[in-house]
């Protein structure tokens, strides 16, 4: 079975190449990474900045822009985006403390479903509370997106209900 890093790679895979895409969580750098290999250009946020020294130590492609903001302004830098990933959570290793919170979550979130061309995929990690709070709204937000306008998908261990799992959100 793949790891959810790995199903949520190989969803984002199905609309790359594409001109534009969006790491709302950049974290390590492991998904913009991934990003600036298929994308003619990336935009990569992050709160912290540790995660923007490590990443940048990674990444030094002239078409990645690595942003110190939250993603909910994700608007200010980017119009409209072909894909876009969410790896919710706090970034593993370094800080517990600062994860993404259920408030801009949301926000960001459906911002971005207005704005992108073809997908969103989130990877969502509901064994600690700020997580599990995000799980529960995602889960009531996603099954009321109307179906004549987007696609939405999940893929999880049934048997392992505290397990990350991924959605995946498609304009049709
Ligand atoms: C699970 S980690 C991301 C992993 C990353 N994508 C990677 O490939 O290594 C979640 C990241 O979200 C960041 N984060 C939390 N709130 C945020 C916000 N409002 N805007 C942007 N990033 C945020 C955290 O600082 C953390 O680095």
């Amino acid at each position: 079975m793949q790891s959810m890093v790995d199903y949520a790679h190989s969803e984002l895979s199905r609309y790359l190449p594409c001109a534009c895409a969006v790491d709302f969580t950049l974290g390590q750098g492991n998904d913009t990474l991934f990003l600036s290999q298929y994308a003619d250009t990336v935009y990569a946020f992050d709160i912290q900045q540790k995660a923007i020294e490590l990443s940048s130590r990674r990444i030094n492609s002239q078409n990645v822009h690595l942003v110190l903001d939250s993603h909910v302004h994700f608007d200010r830098y980017v119009e409209s985006f072909d894909v876009g990933i969410f790896n919710l959570g706090y970034m593993p290793g370094i800080s517990h403390e600062v994860t993404t919170v259920l408030e801009t979550t949301q926000k960001a979130i459906k911002k971005a479903v207005e704005c992108m061309r073809q997908a969103i995929v989130i990877v969502v990690y509901i064994g600690h509370a700020a997580g599990a709070q995000e799980g529960q709204w995602l889960e009531e937000y996603c099954s009321s997106l109307d179906s004549h306008r987007f696609n939405v998908s999940t893929y999880r261990m049934m048997n392992k209900r505290q397990a990350p799992y991924v959605i995946t959100i498609e304009k049709r």
